[in-house]
């Protein structure tokens, strides 16, 4: 259970804060001044501070130097009242996570919390591979390891073991699920940059708007709904790691951005004109061709050179079918011990039958297919008929509905933190729209804005279509005077 500790005089804040967290399912532990704060963190670790910027005694920014001593990686949200966001920043730029505004709401504590107890999973959980020697456990999150023995992965060992600790850019390459993420953290787990912040970011989860102010941050201000002053990932990231997801999917304007962070190490936060300073070293991982990307005028090739100086390439897990048994063994074990639910053998059949499967999701899907087998099987034993892979998984391989059903799965699990943080408490009905509105524009873009063509493709009647033409107050362009003249029956 992950450990959350509130540190403010404010006893009625501290009881919201305490019950708040406990409903969701974490321990709280509180303290009312910074002092015994400190003196509590000398024999417990936490995951999540939650500290008050002005308390008796040692204030926030005092407290957070003497935290960054002792629990150097847990991330720090500093609450401050109304009025006093400069200190807030202040504070952000010693190593705090981000700031609360009292009186702050549900749905922001909620989002931001949530968020940083990511970050520290990320950063706690370290991440080792075969061949280098593993601390021991920086906390009660342990290891995770990278598996296999084949001689693809011994090179991919081999090159995250010589880059690691040279400060380079790296991108790393390879179908979904492959470990591309892991290799990343592994990498800021040797590296220099281990005591600083890891922080990721999915290029291709968040609209081009939002990945621009999440990576930049933006003044108070700078469009409707900036209140407060934001510092984006580069800011928080100082002297860190940025490990930008699915970069083959971000804009080629925030690309030219991000282009003059990696050459002049600077930036500017949105709607400000003050030329911000900044050292990171950037990861990146992308499950496209990039090469073919510029080709086709949708990626920079002067970006592109500049990140794959050093690249790492992953092999899909159908091409190193060998490593399959070890895997199994350690994703069993794993599963077995979270679950309780002991395993004393796998039959033969079994790991021949997941031998011979040709896995297009990787290592993710036969990690889930392994899950499940823990959880159906019954006695100690797990038999062929405990894994679920489907015959028409098998078969229906390239564009088939199964990958497009998975892809359509892994986006929705990477765009549910934001969706529910942008749709209220109408999540359903908000979310329905927006796939509804999404699909409609790109239809009606294919059909040149044809409506007829439009509504047939989508297999609803025409009314239906201009009704949802007029609920999302599409622009339909003028030059397409048919549209407005056919019959109203088609
Ligand atoms: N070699 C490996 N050994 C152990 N676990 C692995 C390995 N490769 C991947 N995994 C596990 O498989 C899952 C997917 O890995 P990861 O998220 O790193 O893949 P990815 O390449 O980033 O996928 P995507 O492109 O879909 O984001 C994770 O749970 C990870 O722990
Ligand atoms: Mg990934």
């Amino acid at each position: 259970m992950e450990k959350i500790l509130i540190v403010d005089d404010d006893e009625g804040l501290v009881h919201f804060l305490e019950r708040f967290f406990l409903k969701k399912g974490y321990a709280a532990r509180s303290c009312n001044s910074g002092q015994s704060a400190l003196e509590a963190m000398a024999h417990e670790q936490f995951d999540l501070i939650l500290m008050d910027y002005k308390m008796p005694g040692l204030n926030g920014l005092d407290t957070l130097r003497e935290i960054r001593r002792s629990q150097v990686k847990t991330p720090v949200i500093i609450m401050t009242a109304y009025g006093s966001t400069d200190i807030a920043i202040e504070t952000m730029k010693l190593g705090a996570y981000d700031y609360l505004v009292k009186p702050f709401d549900r749905d922001e504590l909620q989002r931001i919390a949530a968020d940083a107890l990511e970050v520290n999973r990320l950063v706690k959980e370290e991440v080792c591979f075969p061949g280098h020697i593993c601390r021991p456990s920086i906390s009660s999150k342990g290891t995770v390891k990278i598996v296999g023995n084949t001689r693809r992965m011994q090179e991919v060992y081999k090159l995250i073991g010589q880059v690691a600790g040279k400060d380079v850019t790296v991108l790393i390459m390879g179908e979904s699920g492959t470990g591309k993420e892991l290799v990343a953290r592994a990498i800021y787990h040797h590296s220099h940059r281990k005591d600083k912040p890891f922080l990721a970011i999915n290029c291709a989860a968040i609209p081009e708007t939002l990945l621009e102010s999440e990576l930049f941050g933006y003044e108070r201000g700078a469009f409707s709904g900036a209140e407060r002053t934001h510092l984006g990932k580069f800011e928080r990231c100082q002297d860190g790691t940025l490990f930008f997801d699915e970069i083959g999917d971000m804009s080629l304007s925030t690309q030219a951005k991000v282009l003059r962070v990696l050459q002049y190490g600077e930036f500017e936060r949105l709607g400000g004109n003050q030329n911000l300073k900044v050292n990171v070293r950037i990861i990146a991982a992308t499950n496209k061709n990039l090469e073919k990307e510029v080709q086709e005028g949708r990626f920079r090739k002067d970006l592109y050179w500049r990140l794959k100086v050093i690249s790492i390439q992953l092999p899909p897990l159908r091409e190193r079918r060998e490593d399959i048994p070890l895997l199994v063994e350690y994703f069993v074990n794993r599963f077995s011990e979270e679950y309780q639910t002991p395993i004393r053998y796998v039959a033969g059949a079994a790991i021949e039958k997941l031998k011979s499967h040709s896995w297009p999701g990787n290592v993710r899907e036969l990690e889930n297919c392994l899950r499940r087998a823990v959880l159906l099987s019954v006695g100690d034993v797990i038999l062929e008929e405990h894994l679920q892979i489907d015959a028409d998984q098998q078969d229906l391989r390239g564009g088939s509905q199964y990958q497009l059903m998975a892809s359509l799965d892994k986006k929705l699990e990477e765009l549910l933190p934001d969706i529910l943080r942008f749709s209220g408490e109408k999540t359903h009905a908000n979310v329905i729209d927006m796939v509804e509105k999404s699909l409609i524009a790109k239809v009606l873009k294919k059909c040149g804005y044809n409506q007829v063509k439009a509504a047939r493709m989508l297999g609803i009647s025409r009314n239906t279509l201009r009704h949802r033409i007029k609920k999302f107050n599409f622009q339909v362009p003028a030059d397409f005077p048919e549209n407005a003249k056919r019959p109203e029956t088609e």
